[in-house]
């Protein structure tokens, strides 16, 4: 049993959690950018690490006195180490990383599609061998678990993942960004009246959504050639039944192939109220198990890391302090004893800069800007 802090930063929001024994919630702090890049059409990077920087003292201070907690109490810092943006998670890892050396405690590097499987264990029990769907804007997989912390992607996307689908035909349809939501609203005025293509409709366990997106794309380029008005509540109808009957078929069949016991959904696009009722009528159809994430943890947070952190807290799957940002990692390699422990020397080197570095907090000297984070994060210690 212990509490870990967790800290994630892949894309566009800041966060920190703080879970006790895997059961209590004490702290889930999330800074979001929306604001920000909704100006832009979509998540912009550069801005992106540089609103982490400015964010995360501000989170990981809030976090600690929400959860009445001092820094020592903590047992291990988690931290999304990929896949994601690198400017993003850099961030986060440099944080998590001061943690660790500062309090001795630690450091557990988390794939970031783990812990939204994980986000599970928040609220459910889960049952191996499982199969979990996991649906986000950067991902769409499927995920067999024979027991926990083993992960084999039986299914994946050949192109886009599909919660990209859906920010895209946002666009198209002249919506904010992120499309996700507003879509799933929208769709429930609309009719079946547009015509889309069923993705990917074969045999495999795999997935493509760039043809539909295309399809969308030229739909609205016909209406508006013609002078005609695109009805956004049937064009979201349209999509969602296309996109995701293709999910949920897949992913029934593959329960039955690989004989599961539960079926678990994971990403921001599980939050869609078509595909959890999609899934619960289906599950209950074949009378199968189905974990839902909660709607408060489907799209990105650190509880869902700091769940994460705690399973594999209790496997001792630790990194290294040479931990580096890892924005292209396989889930396949996280499974249980296929961890890197890193390398000695890179640690090392990584001590005397964090030394120097506490003396230069010590005399209030903030002159290298690289160390951003690094200041940032000493600044929520008590040094
Ligand atoms: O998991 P997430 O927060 O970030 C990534 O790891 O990518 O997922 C974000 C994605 C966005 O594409 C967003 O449009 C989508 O999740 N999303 C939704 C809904 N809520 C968020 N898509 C469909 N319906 C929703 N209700
Ligand atoms: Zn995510």
């Amino acid at each position: 049993m212990a509490t870990i802090l967790s800290i994630e930063s892949s894309c566009d929001e800041t966060a920190v959690a703080i879970l006790k024994d895997k059961k209590e919630l004490l702290a889930n702090i999330v800074s979001s950018q929306i604001d920000t890049h909704q100006l832009y059409g979509g998540v912009v990077p550069e801005l992106a690490s540089r609103l982490h920087v400015q964010n995360i003292s501000i989170v990981l201070k809030e976090a600690l006195a929400k959860a009445h907690l001092s820094i020592d109490e903590i047992d291990a810092i988690a931290v999304t180490k990929g896949p994601g943006l690198v400017g993003s998670l850099h961030v986060g890892i440099q944080a998590a990383k001061t943690l660790a050396l500062y309090t001795q405690k630690p450091l557990i590097g988390v794939h970031h599609i783990v812990g939204h499987i994980y986000a599970n264990a928040l609220v459910n029990e889960i049952v191996y061998p499982c199969l979990c769907l996991v649906v986000s804007g950067g991902h769409t997989e499927l995920v067999y678990m024979e027991d926990e912390m083993q992960f084999k992607v039986i299914g994946t996307t050949l192109d886009d993942a599909v919660g990209e689908a859906y920010d895209k035909v946002g666009r198209v349809a002249h919506l904010p960004y992120p499309g996700g939501p507003i879509i799933d609203r929208l769709s429930k005025q609309g009719k079946p009246n547009y015509s889309l293509p069923k993705p990917m409709d074969d045999e495999s366990y795999h997935f493509s959504f760039s043809g539909l997106k295309s399809a969308v794309i030229n739909l609205a380029h016909r209406i508006e050639q013609r002078h005609e008005t695109l009805n956004v509540e049937d064009l979201a109808y349209s999509f969602q039944h296309a996109a995701l009957d293709i999910l949920v078929e897949k992913t029934m069949r593959a329960a039955k192939a690989y004989q599961v016991k539960q079926i678990m959904l994971a990403g921001g696009v599980s939050a869609n109220s078509l595909l959890r009722e999609m899934f619960q009528e289906a599950a209950k159809k074949e009378n199968i198990s189905l974990s839902l994430p909660p709607l408060w943890c489907c799209t990105d947070n650190a509880a869902m890391i700091a769940m994460a952190g705690s399973i594999m807290y209790d496997y001792q799957m630790f990194s290294s302090l040479d931990l580096s940002v890892k924005p292209g990692i396989d889930i396949e390699l996280e499974s249980r004893g296929g961890i890197d422990h890193g390398d000695q020397r890179a640690w090392n080197i990584w001590e005397k800069k964090f030394s120097y570095l506490v003396n230069c907090q010590k005399q209030r000297v903030f002159k290298i800007r690289r160390f951003a984070v690094i200041f940032h994060t000493l600044q929520t210690l008590p040094i």
